[in-house]
This record gives structure tokens, C-alpha cells and sequence, in this order.
């Protein structure tokens, strides 16, 4: 028996959780359900007072079996193969750990064909995590930065033509599309590289899987051709946080990947998936194929007023037109509504926290430059709200610099590979001041945000340059480093070989 604390007659997450509930924020970020119950009634009453009643365990008969004595598909295989056909895929899976499980899924299945990728640098933590993972090699093609909103955008096809040339017998190309920005590239012509040079096209898709639902929002990386997608479905789509899905293309390379994914899945799926999440994966695609082009509209019509508005007050810079002005984007999401704060003096971090204080909007995320609300396909955006909060943001103090006046965001280069990523993973290593760390190996994944491209990987050489762009970054009142040992970079975690 336990000793008798009193510390545990507390549930603090859970407590935590009912104070936030009962706070009334506007949310303007993920989950894409957006705590909207009117919108979303069919995934409110997923749980609410039945939460436990559906809590279900994995194969039971009727929903993940067919019923006792009943023959043909049952629910569970149902609701895959609808969705597969409302996202034009030949088979689809269901995920209950996000798309970082699908992306580590991909890593482990396309060792199988090869052992190396050609990968966008920018791809999440959990496509260097699956490469790990695997022992799969990456050989990076960098993705476009705009250096003055210090955002990272994608490839352009040249690009990755280049890369696919330089690194033949690659087991695919790896992009990433869209950003977290919601700029879109170029996926169709990526397929035709890709197929060209004999490899599948992998897309991480995350924050699009609502995409080609609805004619007025970018097409979808199937529709375009790629191969395997891993699609965030609760991003979005109007699932719940964690599920998501990865969706397997009709294309020339499907039976090959099809075996190879679905064993990859076998050991990365927890064997007690959560009948919940997956219930409100099929709830998302029935809500997005069936019921909402109106929603989607009324979403989209709601960010355009909130542009429009914005435009009208005169005061901030719309930051559409330089980023579509990037050579790698063809598009952009509507459902993404980036706002460049510092082109009224406010940095985005800050626009940020005032909105939190004196508005309880939740905005997705910020840099120094701007901030990204977004609005879940069929969820609803009150924009006069949104704006006028905006428009309440302070007029720049006229002592500090204008926040026009930013530096622009030059990542350095990356140093050279001295181990196998996987390697230098599992190498014995040890924490030293970063001064010391100069010229020896990375054992950890260090990304600066913004724009959160991976400046070191485990295996690479850190340099200078490397060092003061972190520190630089940590220090910065907008910034942090992912994966860093202390929060200010002063200390890296090397290699003990030297
Ligand atoms: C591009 C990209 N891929 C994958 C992921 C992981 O998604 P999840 O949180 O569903 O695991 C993210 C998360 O933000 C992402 O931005």
C-alpha cells in the first residue's frame, strides 16, 4: 500500500483541463473542431456523457469484427475503405499517435527499397525520428526561406530534380507540403520528377488533409500523383487530437509500398488503438465528403472577411502576395490566415500573447514577424472579433525600433557529415558548454524557430556559425530551439569521439 499523501487526491491535468474549458477562448488553432459542439454535433456526442461507453477494446465483434455471424466487411474495414475513396486513395489506415506515426511508418517501409531519401530539410522531427528509427539515410535539398518574415516554404521542383540527380537509387523524395504557413507546392510536378527518376513520392501532407474537399481549397497530394501521404487529419479535418491517417496512392509504386507499410504500421501501432479516435476519423470524413461544402464555404468565407477587414483598417501589410511570390509556391490554403503584425510594430509573439490577455484568442503560433491563426474546415471564424483585437494591438512604442526594420533570417550553413545519423543516435555522448562543442559531432536534432528548419542533425559537424545562429535565435525574445540541452544553447550534447 502506498503511503497517504494528500498530493494525490488531486487530478491536476484533469482539474487544469475543466479551469481552461470554462475560460471561453476563441481558438484559432489545432485541433480544427475548435471546441465548436454546434458545428461538430456527431463528434460531441462520439463521447460526452457515453465517453466511457465507447471506450471500447480493439476487436470486438460488430465494429472492429464483423458481427457474430455476419460475413462481409466489417465497420472498422468499412470506414477505411470509405475513407480511402473520399481521399482518392487505394487503401488508407488509421493512426492513434498523429502523423508523427505515419511519418515514422513511411521511414521504416521505405527502408525497405533503399537505404537512403532524398528529403526536404524541413521535414518534422518525426520523418529524422523515423530515419533513425529505420537506419535510413537522408540527403537534405533545402526548402525556400522568406528571410524577412522568417518563414520557411518548400522545394521547387528544380530542386528536387537536382537533389533526385545527385543522389540516384534513393528510396523516394520526402517533401513536405504545405508549410505550416499554408504555402503549397508544386505536388504534381514533384510526381512526375519523382517518377521520372524511379521513386515514389512521399508527402507529409499534415496540414492538408482537409485538401480537395472543396473547389475553392487546394487540390490534394493524391490528386496530384504522390505516392504514400501522411495526412494530420485532426489539424484540419475535424478529427480528434492524435488520430490521423496515412493514405497509400494509386500510383506505380502502391503494391510495392502497400506490403512494406503495412507491416511498418503492425509494429508501430499500438495493439489497443482508441475505438474514439477512430470514430471521429470516420466522423471527419463523413463530415468532409458529405456534409460540408457549405461549412467549408462559410470557413472560408469567414477568413476572407477577416482579410478584408484587415484591409480596410489600413494598417497591416498582407503578407499573401510575397509569399505566393516565392518560386516553390503555387498556392496558398484559405484556411490559413497569416497576419504580419510587425508591419504595425508589433512582433508576432507578442501580438500573440496581447491577444491571449485582453481577447482569449488562442492564435496556432507566431514568429517575430507574424501570426498564423487557422480555422478547421466547418468550423467558424467570428472575423469582426478577431479584427478588432487586432486592431486594438498598441501603436509601436516610438523609442524602439520599428519592427520593419527586423533582420533577416540567414540560416547558416550546415557542417559536414562526419557519422550515419542512426549512429550518432546511439553513440556514447556527453554535454558540454557549446563553445567546446565547435568541431565536434551533433548527438542531438537542434532546429531554430522560426523558421524551424534542422540546423544540426545527430552526426554533423557543429560549427560557428551553426552555434551563434542558435544562441542568436534562443536569445531573441520571439525565438527557442527545439531539442536544445538548456534553453539558451549554452551547453550541446557531442559524440565523445572526437
Ligand atoms: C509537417 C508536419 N508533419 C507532421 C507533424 C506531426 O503531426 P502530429 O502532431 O499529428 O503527430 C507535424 C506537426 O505539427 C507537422 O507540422
Amino acid at each position: 500500500m502506498p503511503q497517504q499523501n494528500d498530493r494525490h487526491a488531486r487530478a491536476p491535468y484533469a482539474e487544469a483541463l475543466h479551469q481552461n474549458a470554462q475560460q471561453g477562448w476563441t481558438r484559432l488553432g489545432v485541433p480544427g473542431h475548435q471546441d465548436q459542439p454546434h458545428n461538430y454535433p456527431a463528434l460531441q456526442s462520439l463521447a460526452g456523457s457515453q465517453l466511457l461507453a465507447m471506450d471500447i477494446p480493439m476487436f470486438t465483434e460488430g465494429v472492429d469484427l464483423p458481427a457474430a455471424g455476419a460475413s462481409g466487411a466489417s465497420p472498422l474495414q468499412e470506414a477505411l475503405e470509405l475513407a480511402a475513396d473520399a481521399w482518392g486513395a487505394k487503401r488508407t489506415w488509421f493512426l492513434t499517435n498523429g502523423a508523427s506515426q505515419g511519418n515514422n511508418a513511411a521511414c521504416l517501409a521505405l527502408r525497405g527499397l533503399s537505404a537512403h531519401v532524398v528529403a526536404q530539410r524541413s521535414v518534422h522531427t518525426s520523418v529524422i525520428d523515423g530515419a533513425i528509427l529505420a537506419g535510413l539515410s537522408l540527403e537534405f535539398v533545402n526548402p525556400n526561406i522568406d528571410v524577412d518574415l522568417g518563414i520557411a516554404h518548400g522545394l521547387t521542383p528544380a530542386a528536387l530534380d537536382t537533389a533526385l540527380a545527385m543522389h540516384p537509387g534513393a528510396a523516394a523524395a520526402y517533401v513536405v507540403t504545405p508549410s505550416y504557413f499554408g504555402a503549397v507546392s508544386d505536388v504534381r510536378e514533384f510526381a512526375v520528377i519523382a517518377h521520372r527518376h524511379g521513386v515514389p513520392l512521399v508527402v507529409d501532407e499534415a496540414w492538408g488533409s482537409h485538401f480537395g474537399f472543396h473547389p475553392n481549397l487546394p487540390t490534394s497530394a493524391l490528386t496530384n500523383g504522390a505516392d504514400l501521404v501522411i495526412s494530420s487529419t485532426h489539424k484540419l479535418a475535424g478529427s480528434l487530437s492524435q488520430s490521423a491517417m496515412l493514405h497509400l496512392g494509386h500510383g506505380p509504386f502502391a503494391e510495392l509500398l502497400e506490403v512494406r507499410v503495412n507491416r511498418a504500421l503492425l509494429t508501430l501501432q499500438t495493439t489497443s488503438p482508441s475505438a474514439i479516435l477512430f470514430g471521429s476519423l470516420d466522423l471527419a470524413r463523413r463530415d468532409l465528403y458529405y456534409l460540408s461544402h457549405d461549412r467549408i464555404q462559410a470557413s472560408i468565407n469567414d477568413v476572407n472577411l477577416a482579410r478584408a477587414l484587415l484591409a480596410e483598417g489600413g494598417r497591416f501589410v498582407d503578407p499573401s502576395p510575397a509569399m505566393l511570390a516565392s518560386p516553390d509556391v503555387i498556392a496558398l490554403d484559405p484556411l490559413h490566415l497569416v497576419v504580419d503584425t510587425s508591419s504595425v510594430g508589433v512582433p508576432g509573439f507578442e501580438a500573440r500573447r496581447l491577444l491571449e490577455a485582453t481577447s482569449r484568442i488562442h492564435v496556432e503560433m507566431a514568429t517575430d514577424s507574424v501570426i498564423v491563426a487557422i480555422v478547421g474546415a466547418g468550423s467558424r471564424l467570428d472575423a469582426g472579433f478577431l479584427v478588432d483585437a487586432l486592431h486594438a494591438l498598441p501603436e509601436p512604442d516610438s523609442k524602439s525600433p520599428r519592427q520593419r526594420d527586423r533582420q533577416p533570417i540567414i540560416l547558416p550553413p550546415t557542417g559536414p557529415r562526419a557519422r550515419d545519423v542512426r549512429e550518432a543516435y546511439f553513440a556514447e555522448a556527453e554535454v558540454v558548454p557549446a563553445v567546446q562543442a565547435i568541431g565536434r559531432i551533433s548527438g542531438d536534432t537542434l532546429a531554430a524557430y522560426p523558421p524551424g528548419v534542422a540546423n544540426v542533425l545527430p552526426g554533423e559537424v557543429i560549427t560557428t556559425e551553426v552555434v551563434q545562429f542558435l544562441q542568436a535565435t534562443a536569445q531573441a525574445p520571439y525565438g527557442w530551439v527545439r531539442g536544445a540541452v538548456d534553453a539558451g544553447v549554452e551547453h550541446l550534447r557531442v559524440l565523445l569521439e572526437k
